[in-house]
């Protein structure tokens, strides 16, 4: 039987290691058919096992600093060559906040730090569809999509620099979405993720009894790495071509719930 992803050409951001939520989604691209590339920082390539990844995934690595435009350049021009034509799908799934790293206070937050993680992490989203649309990558049709998270528009404590990046991301989704929609029909969307254990998370502080709290608040709990995956796929496939410039909420239900009895439960329990 034919994959959803069959014929497709993509290129996927962010693969440093099995956690990795781009990884679950390489699979799952893999497994309904698609042709891709992934790509990564020279130096995470270099650090993580991304070549020894690429071997199992059978596909290329392309090194490609996503705040650098002639990177970008280099990385459509490649992967078209290494695909074989116009690409169908990217994935964005890049992020980094030095004063997360460095566990500093947001109203402490250091400014050359500040600008990287929104260069990094929401910026590079706009690079990249910056320079598709000038080198016309894209087929008529495409689909992108990026990772969030839902303290773009709500207060988190803990999130740091990070909560205003992917604020800003999700405006860049909007915008370049509408813009990209009427050039090429091509679909920007963001899937806004439950907290997912991976190496970009280990800089946020008590992450293990922010999990359970997801995972209790969630009526269906937290939504995985997987699921995720699953949704990546289906932005990707033809399933969704009316579907653009939206925030989903791949989350148990989260972010639509005030109290659940299973919260209540575990808390009330706690307490006594
Ligand atoms: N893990 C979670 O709980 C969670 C929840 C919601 C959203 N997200 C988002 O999912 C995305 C992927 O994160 P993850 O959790 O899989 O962690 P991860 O650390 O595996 O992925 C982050 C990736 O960004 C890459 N990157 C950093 N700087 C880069 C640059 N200049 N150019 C190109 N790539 C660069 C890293 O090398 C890494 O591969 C991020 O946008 C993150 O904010 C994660």
């Amino acid at each position: 039987m034919q994959g959803i992803l069959q014929g497709k050409r993509g290129i996927i951001f962010g693969v440093m290691d099995k956690n990795s939520l781009a990884w679950y989604v390489a699979c799952k691209c893999k497994d309904e058919g698609a042709e891709f590339v992934i790509t990564n920082t020279d130096k995470a390539i270099k650090l993580a096992e991304t070549n020894l990844i690429a071997n199992e995934l059978g596909c290329k690595v392309i090194a490609c600093d996503a705040t650098k435009v002639p990177d970008i350049e280099n990385l459509l021009t490649e992967a078209q060559q290494t695909l074989g034509g116009k690409i169908d799908f990217i994935l964005h799934s890049v992020a980094m906040s030095q004063n997360l790293r460095r566990h500093r206070k947001y109203p402490d937050s250091n400014y050359d730090y500040y600008n990287t993680t929104l260069d990094v992490s929401a910026i590079s989203l706009h690079k990249i569809l910056q320079t598709c649309i000038k080198t016309d990558a894209l087929s008529e049709g495409a689909s992108v999509v990026t990772l969030t998270y839902i303290a773009s528009g709500r207060f988190m404590e803990g999130y740091g620099d990070m909560a205003d990046a992917k604020a800003l991301l999700e405006s860049i989704v909007r915008n370049m979405g509408g813009i990209y929609g009427q050039l090429r029909k091509v679909r920007v969307n963001a899937i806004s993720q439950s907290p997912t254990h991976t190496r970009a998370e280990k800089c946020f502080s008590k992450v293990e009894y922010f999990h359970k709290y997801a995972d209790k608040m969630a009526p269906l709990g937290r939504a995985t790495a997987t699921d995720c995956a699953n949704l990546c796929v289906m932005l990707f496939s033809d399933y969704t071509k009316g579907l653009t410039m939206q925030t989903l909420y791949n989350d148990g239900g989260f972010s639509q719930t005030v109290l659940s009895g299973n919260f209540m439960d575990s808390f009330y329990f706690n307490l006594k």
